[in-house]
Order: C-alpha cells, then structure tokens, then sequence
C-alpha cells in the first residue's frame, strides 16, 4: 500500500473514531427525563398535586398542619420540585424543605401519611407503580430536612 493510501486511511478512521465518540458524548449528556415523562410531564404533575391536596384535606393526620396556607404556592412549588426531581424542565423556586418545614413539629406518622397520599394521588392518575416508586425514592432523603429534630 502506499503512503499516500495510508495516510487516507488513517485520516477516514480518526474521523469514524471521533464521530462515534462525539455520538457516545452526546448520547450520554441526554438528562434521564422517562420519570417525567412517566408522570405525564409538568400538567401530569399538576394534576398529581391537586388530587393530593384534596386527599390532604380530608386526612386528619395532617390536615390542621396545611390550614391558612397559600394553596397557589403551594401547588406550583410542590409540582416544580416534583418536575425538577424527575428529570423535567422546571426549576424549584421555592424555599429550601428544612426551611419550610422548621416549624411545623412533623412526626414520622405524619411524613409517612404525605407520602401515602401522594401515592394515593398517583394511583388516581394512572400513573404506574414503579414510577410511583422510583419518585417516592427520590423524596426519601429529604425526610431528615422535614422530620422534626
Ligand atoms: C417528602 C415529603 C415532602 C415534600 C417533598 C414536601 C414539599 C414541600 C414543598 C415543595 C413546599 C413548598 C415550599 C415553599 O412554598 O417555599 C412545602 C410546603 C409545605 N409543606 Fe411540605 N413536603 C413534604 C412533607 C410534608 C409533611 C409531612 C407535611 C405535614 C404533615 C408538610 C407540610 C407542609 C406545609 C404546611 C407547607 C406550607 C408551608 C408554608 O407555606 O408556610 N410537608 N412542602
């Protein structure tokens, strides 16, 4: 073979090699949104949000904790944490969760009785049980921030 051929060879490979790797990049930079996308986006959540505060309402545990609050702010800071966490394009506004939660006194009844609403909530919105999972895991950590110390 001559040099000339080898040099052509050489370059067509580097820039095989490169446009795999520039592939591979951008297929690995893509964000993990399936969460999201299982949840039925940013109105999906809406609705997930809404169907929990009713349940929320008619829930003693927790109900007396929710009274007077912006129920508008609420809504949209919840559904924006939830769409941030799950990969969507949102981004949480709101104050931090040990921030917001300080003064409340949460038990673990109580944690435990959001998250079974939010469950709840999902349920009613078809939305499958290993996303219900897979969000709920995703909550889990902020548990020492809510929990009352
Ligand atoms: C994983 C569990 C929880 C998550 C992800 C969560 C998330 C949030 C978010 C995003 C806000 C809005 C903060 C803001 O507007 O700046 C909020 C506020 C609030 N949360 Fe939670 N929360 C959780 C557990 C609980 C529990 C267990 C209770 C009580 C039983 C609770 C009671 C409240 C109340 C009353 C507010 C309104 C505070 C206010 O506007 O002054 N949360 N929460």
């Amino acid at each position: 073979m001559r040099l000339g051929t080898v040099k052509t060879h050489f370059a067509a490979l580097v820039v095989l090699v490169s446009l795999v790797l520039t592939g591979c990049q951008s297929f690995h930079r893509e964000p993990d949104n399936r969460l999201y996308l299982q949840l039925g986006e940013r109105a999906g959540i809406a609705d997930v949000v809404e169907d929990l505060l009713y349940l929320i309402v008619d829930d003693t545990r927790i109900s007396h904790q929710f009274k007077g609050i912006n129920v508008a702010q609420f809504h949209r800071n919840l559904t924006d944490q939830l769409c941030e966490l799950s990969g969507g394009p949102c981004q949480y506004s709101g104050r931090e969760m040990r921030e917001s939660h300080a003064a409340m006194g949460i038990t673990d009844t109580q944690f435990n009785a959001l998250a079974e609403n939010l469950i709840l909530a999902m349920e009613e919105n078809d939305v499958p049980t290993a996303a219900q999972n897979r969000l709920i895991k995703k909550l889990l950590p902020m548990y020492p921030d809510i929990r009352h110390l």
